[in-house]
């Protein structure tokens, strides 16, 4: 592809720029010569080209589109699938424009392609990064196979709000478990080489802190100190760059008054020049004329400017840059530099995508790839070790077979529904759904169905006398009760986080019927299960379970496998109580157990007094529902023994602490044991507690086993809100826990 003379000269133009002051921000750059010669070639609008992402759906005629593509005026195009089709477009990339530049084809393949997983909240609660790992190879290989080598994923937003709908889509409210996901998907999607053509580009979104959008109401404002971005909603970004994510995407939220697509000092400053990230960087769906909605721009030129000032690289959708750019560089508003920098970025991902070799997809390779055997067998596996077993009263679970089971809900034969959301690819009638693997697992004439709602927001009772003549007929309820997915993901936020419709009056109903009752929750966001809770024997928290949902529900359900989930979230007892996460701050007043002035308890006439004057509700009082990290198994496990290295010990010195963990119950089981460490007092306030580090133990009924845990610098210390990193001396405890709100405890002195 380079010329001799151009190699000289690039050579050239390379070390001259390596003596400049501007040093590409990371010397990573494999493909450095190949890209600066290709981009000496461009005209400035096949430049502007490359920075434009078109939706065809949102495009004009397939014709337009074509054309566009064959002047050089596109760059990407989401949301074209199919080898055929792409190929087509490529072709005419390769082919017909002046210097055969080839597209990269995005698509939102946010947990699978046509192999649906759990939702990433669910897959977060498998806290296993190799399940997830492995399951989103999986999805890279069905897309790939479909011609897509950009996926827009992982969404790892730290959402500590269930009122927003796209909670779903994130690991949920803690920066570490997060960033273990954020790892995960990063390397499941790209591999070890983003130019095998299985692999592809990862995109960690959306940057930066769009979970924190006041009120939990979808792309609505968010103020966000330089602490809690420093260490809670920055750092599942930094693990993604550190695992070399191709690109990252910006976000719809303003931060701090500054929206994301505008925000030099997080795009340019801290991912680009602190970071080194050397990938490229996308808008969100026409985010950058959104610019203007928000009062930051005067209109597309001004947007267009800021963006590519912050280092917004492609514009996906809206028209900001293709319309504006040569006009901004005629005014001296922007620079070329910043243009080429774009440019090179994409230029680069598309060269380490393999593109420029290997353009096209073999139109036969889906056929084998969708949904084969192996990746049901690992959807079926992580759907199963994403559900949180939240209560199980007498051990009512696991149900021996032969057990006469009422299965009622409207979510238990769904198959559009238990995909959850972000489902582009996923088809309906893929799915395995809980009615139809009950049976197969339990025998017909083992389980009776009747649904009693149809959907979700039914008001309809008509059901519920057969409903009743079922149960009544049978030895246990299971009851799959929840959210249809669409109540779910981008802008589904939701005031009350209740059941829809009439299902807690269906489930009034069954558990009148003195039956015990399994209640499994299909949804994208933690539900307030106060009403609930006390009417049920077993809760089971399943998500939106994905395609082989029904028969990991089954496994549970008979113990073929024995849950393992744990809470990657919160759950309030209400919105009342949001915000509401584990690692809060102490307050002047904490609240304790004692301290809850519980509303029912205050006198009549009562004299103003100042007792019990701590941090909680009159309500509420001050703990969640259930704590992150929660979930039970169907054995028990005691955690004992706890043990540190050393009383005091100095910064950098290696601090070990121990504990013993004993399955103490009647069946084999997994926990998923955590650390946590609480920096006692420091320049500023740190959590009460704070995850850092967590382990899966397999343990036979009565076995024992250490869990061993080295704390590091980087797990005592925090951010300051200049982005430095400190470790600073004082007495720190550590809790060895099975979840936020339990565990056995020890201390030590940092000197
Ligand atoms: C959407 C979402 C983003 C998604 C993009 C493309 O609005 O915010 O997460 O990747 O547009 O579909």
């Amino acid at each position: 592809m380079i010329l001799k003379k151009e190699l000289v000269l690039t050579c050239f133009l390379v070390l001259f720029a390596l003596g400049c002051n501007r040093i590409p921000p990371d010397s990573r750059n494999e493909y450095e010569i190949e890209v600066r010669a290709l981009l000496k070639k461009m005209t400035l609008e096949e430049k502007i080209g490359q920075m434009y992402q078109v939706d065809p759906g949102v495009y004009g005629s397939p014709e337009a589109l074509k054309e566009a593509i064959r002047e050089g005026r596109i760059g990407s195009v989401l949301n074209v699938t199919g080898a055929q089709a792409v190929n087509e477009l490529q072709r005419i990339a390769i082919k017909e424009s002046r210097l055969g530049i080839p597209l990269v084809v995005g698509r939102d393949v946010i947990h699978g392609f046509r192999t649906i997983m759990p939702i990433p909240l669910g897959m977060a609660a498998s806290w296993n990064e190799e399940l997830v790992r492995q399951s989103m190879t999986i999805a890279a290989k069905e897309a790939a196979s479909m011609g897509i080598r950009w996926t827009f994923a992982p969404m790892i937003d730290v959402s500590r709000d269930a009122r927003w709908g796209r909670i779903a889509e994130s690991a949920g409210e803690d920066p570490l478990l997060s960033s273990v996901i954020a790892r995960a998907m990063v390397n499941g999607f790209q591999g070890d080489d983003l130019s095998n053509p299985q692999s592809i580009a990862a995109c960690a979104k959306h940057f930066v802190g769009y979970g924190a959008a006041e009120g939990g109401r979808d792309y609505n404002t968010t103020v966000i100190s330089d602490l809690d971005m420093q260490n809670v909603y920055l750092p599942p970004f930094k693990e993604a760059v550190k695992n070399r994510v191709a690109t990252v995407m910006t976000a719809f939220n303003e931060i701090n008054g500054v929206p994301a697509s505008g925000n030099e000092k997080y795009v340019r400053h801290t991912l680009k020049d602190d970071w080194g990230f050397d990938g490229m960087v996308v808008s969100d769906w026409a985010s950058i004329a959104e610019m203007i909605a928000h009062g930051f721009a005067a209109d597309g030129k001004q947007s267009a400017q800021l963006s590519l000032k912050a280092g917004v690289d492609m514009e996906m959708s809206s028209t900001s840059y293709i319309q504006n750019i040569p006009k901004l560089l005629e005014e001296g508003k922007i620079t070329l530099e910043m243009v080429d920098d774009a440019v090179k970025r994409i230029l680069l991902l598309k060269m380490r995508l393999g593109l420029f070799e290997n353009p096209y997809t073999e139109v036969a390779l889906s056929d084998s790839v969708l949904l084969h055997p192996n990746h049901l067998e690992i959807s079926r596996k992580l759907a199963a070790e994403s559900m949180v077993l939240l209560k199980n009263e007498n051990d009512l679970l696991p149900l021996k077979k032969g057990t006469r089971i009422a299965l009622i809900g409207p979510l238990a034969n769904q198959p559009h529904e238990q995909l959850g959301t972000w489902i582009f690819d996923g088809k309906e009638q893929d799915t395995r759904t809980v009615y139809p693997a009950l049976v197969e697992a339990n025998g017909a004439s083992n389980v009776i169905f009747v649904p009693g709602l149809d959907y979700s927001r039914d008001k309809d009772t008509k059901q519920f006398e057969q409903v009743i003549r079922a149960i009544d007929k049978s030895d246990v309820v299971v009851a799959v009760l929840g959210e249809e997915s669409i109540l779910s993901g981008e802008a589904k936020s939701l005031a009350e986080l209740k059941l829809p419709g009439k299902q807690t009056e269906l489930l009034q109903l069954a558990a009148s019927r003195k039956k015990p009752v399994v209640l499994v929750i299909m949804a994208g966001r933690p539900l307030s299960l106060t009403k609930e809770e006390p009417m049920v024997q077993s809760i089971l928290y399943a998500w939106h379970p994905g395609t082989m949902g029904g028969p990991a529900l089954a496994d549970l359900i008979f113990g073929d496998v024995v849950p393992s989930g744990k809470l990657p979230v919160t759950f309030p007892k209400g919105e009342g109580q949001i915000p509401i996460y584990y690692a809060h701050k102490s307050t002047g007043r904490p609240a304790g157990a004692d301290s809850w002035t519980h509303i029912d308890s205050i006198p009549v006439k009562a004299v103003q007094h100042s007792l019990g004057n701590t941090s909680h509700y009159l309500d509420y009082g001050y703990g969640p529902f259930y704590p992150f990290g929660y979930g039970l198994s169907y054995t028990t496990f005691e955690y004992s023994d706890i043990k540190i290295s050393a009383p005091e010990v100095k910064i950098g010195e290696k601090v070990v602490v121990t504990a013993l963990i004993t399955n103490t119950g009647k069946v084999k089981g997994t926990e998923i044991v955590q650390l946590y460490v609480r920096d006692l007092v420091a320049s500023y306030t740190r959590p009460v507690r704070e995850l850092k580090a967590f382990t899966r133990l397999t343990l036979e009924p009565g076995q024992s086993s250490e869990v061993n845990f080295e704390l590091t610098k980087e797990q005592l210390g925090f951010y300051l809100p200049d982005g430095t990193f400190v470790v600073e001396p004082g007495e720190f405890h550590v809790w060895i826990a099975s979840d936020a709100a339990s565990g056995v405890e020890t201390k030590f002195l940092l000197k």
